[in-house]
């Protein structure tokens, strides 16, 4: 039995010097969870039902977003799990809004505990929407690095690190990480003050390695979906995140994906920085975007049925060769509507960003997101259509959308389920089973 297994819920709870006695949480938050004793015996069996999903995935997409990539800086599988506990119990009062947890009466010190920027009330304005996810150096193994927590043996088997695809300029001090957060909320001061403050209460534990600033597409900018940077309506075509069994199929780990049991109900995430040439798209004239992307910027129908609504189905076959919508296009490329493309569809929830110049130029686009059961089956066979297909009926040479796009940053990262219960902390899962 661990240390770690043998703390009660009241030892844990005041561990770091910290009683949640007085915080008042949201009723559908419940009891805070953190550190009950699990029962000491081997790996848990696969539940018969799998745990829910975490917030973030499915959940309608919040007004600003920070993608943060984290390094662990522990060095033993004891450390890990009091790390995970307490990064649980802060994420759980972030969801609260806890913005008020300097006024708790055993935190006097309040310098120390609150960096105030949001005042000293709780406020649902300042709730966040946390989501944790892992990277493949977490797990170390072969072609990854070190196994450092004694968890190879249970790695999500197609986590890898983030391999280059053609047209790539990934830096690789903004590539993969030992721990993924995206910290959703209603005002970016709000996602930045969540980040800002699991970094001060967890340094001890923590160190940012990168950090993504994004915000939704413009709400106003017409349906089906909001317009991205580059004036297309994004989204059109997306899986309905809230529809159960699409997810179901395409998203969340079912036993017949042969992973480790502790990732039922869990999914892997793409994440791709992906920087647009604004001012080299701006000069192009619309027919020419319109090529590239495959469907109309003015109301988002496809280039071969414009008549049809945005949303209606259709496929390619009376264009095989690309005359109406290029075999190159954006859409076709992803999506080339055949029997069996279906296998490769996945959950986009995507952000813009824009950071600024980078010399002189703007430096913005897209901060990519892809939720999925399988990288390789679902973003990496889409990714390798989109750049140099293997099937010559799709036509040669990269998407001519490329052209304009800079990957430059991101990971595969994989995310657990939400705990199976309130007594169970985020990730509690992945350290039973390694034993
Ligand atoms: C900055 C980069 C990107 C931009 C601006 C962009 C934009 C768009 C737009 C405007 C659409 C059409 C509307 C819709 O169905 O959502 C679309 C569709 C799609 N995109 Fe992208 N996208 C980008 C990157 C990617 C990447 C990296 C992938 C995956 C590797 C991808 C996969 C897809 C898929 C699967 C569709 C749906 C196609 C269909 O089912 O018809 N996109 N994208």
């Amino acid at each position: 039995m661990r240390w770690w297994q043998r703390l009660t819920r009241r030892q844990f709870l005041t561990s770091g010097g910290l009683s949640l006695a007085s915080v008042a949480l949201p009723a559908t938050l419940g009891t805070p969870r953190a550190g009950a004793a699990p029962p000491a015996q081997a790996p848990a069996p696969a539940p018969a039902m799998p745990p829910p999903p975490q917030p973030g995935i499915v959940t309608p997409v919040p007004n600003a977003v920070v993608l943060a990539g984290l390094t662990v800086l522990v060095s033993t599988r004891e450390r890990l799990a009091h790390l995970l506990q307490e990064l649980d119990r802060e994420i759980h009062l972030l969801a609260a809004g806890e913005a008020g947890a300097a006024a708790l009466p055993l935190l006097p010190r309040r310098r120390a505990t609150n960096s105030g920027e949001l005042g000293y009330q709780p406020t649902p304005e300042a709730a966040l929407e946390v989501t944790l996810g892992f990277g493949a150096s977490l797990f170390g193994g072969p072609d990854i690095g070190p196994d450092r927590f004694g968890l190879a043996a249970v790695r999500p088997r197609g986590l890898t690190p983030m391999p280059s695809f053609p047209g790539d300029d990934l830096d690789p001090a903004q590539t993969d990480s030992d721990l993924f957060l995206q910290l959703g909320a209603s005002h970016p001061m709000v996602a930045l003050h969540g980040l800002r403050h699991l970094l001060r209460r967890l340094g001890w534990g923590l160190a940012l390695k990168y950090a993504f600033t994004g915000f939704t597409f413009f709400p106003g900018s017409g349906t089906p979906a909001p317009r991205g940077l580059l004036g297309y309506h994004d989204g059109t075509n997306n899986l309905p995140a809230t529809d159960p069994a699409a997810m179901a199929e395409h998203v969340w780990i079912q036993p017949a994906d042969e992973e480790p049991a502790w990732c039922l109900g869990g999914t892997y995430l793409v994440v791709r920085r992906i920087r647009e040439l604004l001012e080299r798209w701006d000069r192009e004239s619309a027919e020419r975007q319109d090529f590239h992307m495959g469907r109309r910027k003015f109301d988002g129908t496809s280039l071969l049925a414009p008549d049809a609504p945005p949303t209606a189905p259709f496929d390619y076959a009376a264009d095989p060769d690309g005359r109406v919508v290029p075999l190159t296009a954006h859409v076709r490329r992803a999506n080339p509507r055949r029997p069996g493309d279906e296998a490769s569809r996945f959950l986009r929830r995507s952000f813009a960003y824009f950071v600024g110049d980078a010399g002189g130029t703007l430096d913005a686009g897209l901060l990519f997101m892809a939720f999925q059961r399988n990288i390789e089956r679902q973003f990496a066979a889409t990714k390798r259509r989109l750049e140099a297909p293997d099937d010559p009926a799709l036509g040669s040479g990269p998407q001519t959308l490329s052209e304009y796009l800079v990957p430059n940053g991101g990971g595969y990262y994989f995310v657990p389920p939400a705990p199976a219960s309130p007594d169970e902390f985020l990730g509690e899962g992945l350290l039973r089973a390694a034993g």
